[in-house]
């Protein structure tokens, strides 16, 4: 297992690159194919250390399941046949599987407690707990927290108003309402992830988004059946070499196959403002301008937030991201652990609240400490790319973080990477 890594300067990035599947829907593509009927094969999964705990997951719930590398074999129990597990389900540090299979095990005829690791032991759950009570369910956690405990129940459709923008608490509630007694409604504060919405419409399920982008309605106890699906490039893994060939000179990188759903690719709307003409994944070196991010962008965009920031370190002026408080509450508090880790190249970058302010006119430096990726993933990445610009070698601690979203990263990074 990788644990502390030398990051070695780039003088450009170049070449092609396929990312891998994508997370989100490689979650959703394993849950529906588990509680579909026949048979479901999903090409191009991404077997990282988040998709895997569903799949485990799932497995010890009575689902039978092959991998063979990237390709996933489901014999779909129906929405009815998923068995007790012997023990706890280790989600591990996966958010997504633990909020979705809160939903889904709320109306299944037996108890289930789901834990995980330290980060994840310290994740908001009341915000799938309280929707889903209101819809008959009875959860149990600890302090708000994991472990939990899910007594499943006979779920009765409602119409829920969400309190938070959150596609992991609406995915859990959609779930729910499959199993529930009449149809349910959702309503979203502002419009996330639609990846469950389109899946669960492609393995037959009834599920209508109105006009507004932020009303749904489910219809429950539908026949799902299996089929076969292609995953596309996960967008968020993208992201990281669309910033390395932005902020580095003498860059040119084409990444292909990449899922280009518009509720994901916000990020590339915020780096058109900042002036490089993005219009298909191929991306060069350019001077940014500084951009204002605010609230009702921030699903869009909210796994590349901490690009967002890194662009931002390099504009030619002040950058200011509000309306983000959701980054608190990811797998690390990303506020302060980017501005912890940028603050070490000498960006000048200070918190707020729900955001950051970024003054990308100084020049960087050599951090004197090493950069870590404070075992979050997305920041470990961040700072990985964020390196490539220093002038000399830089240390990266805890860089196996990576291996939750994208386990070839580095192998990735070093074939596009050119050195000084
Ligand atoms: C995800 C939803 C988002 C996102 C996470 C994946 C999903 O989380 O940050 O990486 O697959 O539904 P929230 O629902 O907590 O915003």
């Amino acid at each position: 297992m990788i644990k502390k890594l030398s990051i070695q300067p780039a003088s450009g990035l170049q070449g092609d690159l396929s990312v891998p599947g994508d997370k989100s829907v490689s979650h959703r593509g394993l849950i529906l194919g588990a509680i579909s009927q026949g048979t479901t094969i999903l090409h191009h999964f991404l077997p990282a250390a988040d998709c895997l705990s569903t799949l485990t997951a799932l497995q010890k719930l009575g689902v039978p399941i092959k991998r063979v590398d990237t390709t996933v074999t489901i014999s779909g129990r129906g929405l009815h046949g998923l068995t007790q597990p012997q023990q706890p389900l280790d989600m591990g540090n996966a958010g997504t599987a633990t909020r979705l299979l809160t939903g889904l095990l709320a109306g299944q005829p037996f108890e289930t407690t789901l834990v995980g690791d330290t980060s994840l032991s310290q994740r908001p759950m009341e915000r799938v707990r309280q929707p889903l009570q209101a819809m008959g369910a009875q959860v149990q956690l600890t302090a708000g927290h994991l472990p939990m405990t899910i007594t499943g129940r006979t779920l009765h459709g409602s119409c829920t108003e969400m309190q938070v923008a959150s596609a992991q608490v609406k995915s859990a509630l959609i779930l729910a309402a499959l199993q529930a007694d009449q149809a349910s409604t959702i309503i979203e504060k502002l419009p996330t992830r639609d990846h469950t919405e389109r899946l669960l419409q492609q393995f037959g399920g009834q599920i209508e988004t109105a006009p507004d982008q932020r009303t749904i309605t489910v219809q429950p106890q539908p026949a799902l059946v299996g089929r076969s699906l292609t995953i596309p490039g996960d967008f968020s893994s993208a992201a990281f070499f669309v910033t390395a060939a932005t902020i580095i000179p003498n860059s040119h990188v084409r990444l292909t196959n990449v899922g280009l759903n518009p509720t994901r690719t916000g990020f590339l709307n915020i780096l058109r403002r900042m002036g490089e003409p993005v219009g298909t994944l191929d991306v060069r070196f350019a001077q940014l301008h500084p951009v204002q991010v605010t609230a009702t962008e921030i699903p869009a965009v909210i796994d590349e937030l901490p690009l967002v920031a890194l662009l931002a370190a390099t504009a030619n002026g002040i950058s200011t991201i509000n309306g983000a408080a959701e980054l608190r509450v990811k797998e690390t508090d990303r506020i302060a652990t980017i501005v912890t880790e940028l603050r070490k190249l000498g960006v000048q970058i200070t918190s707020q609240p729900d955001g950051f302010v970024i003054d990308g006119r100084k020049s960087w430096r050599q951090p004197t400490e090493p950069l870590a990726s404070h075992g979050d993933h997305r920041i470990g990445m961040m700072m990985a790319i964020a390196a490539l610009r220093l002038a000399a070698p830089a240390e990266l601690e805890s860089a196996e973080a990576v291996n939750i979203s994208y386990p070839t990263f580095f192998e990735d990074l070093a074939r596009l990477s050119q050195g000084v």
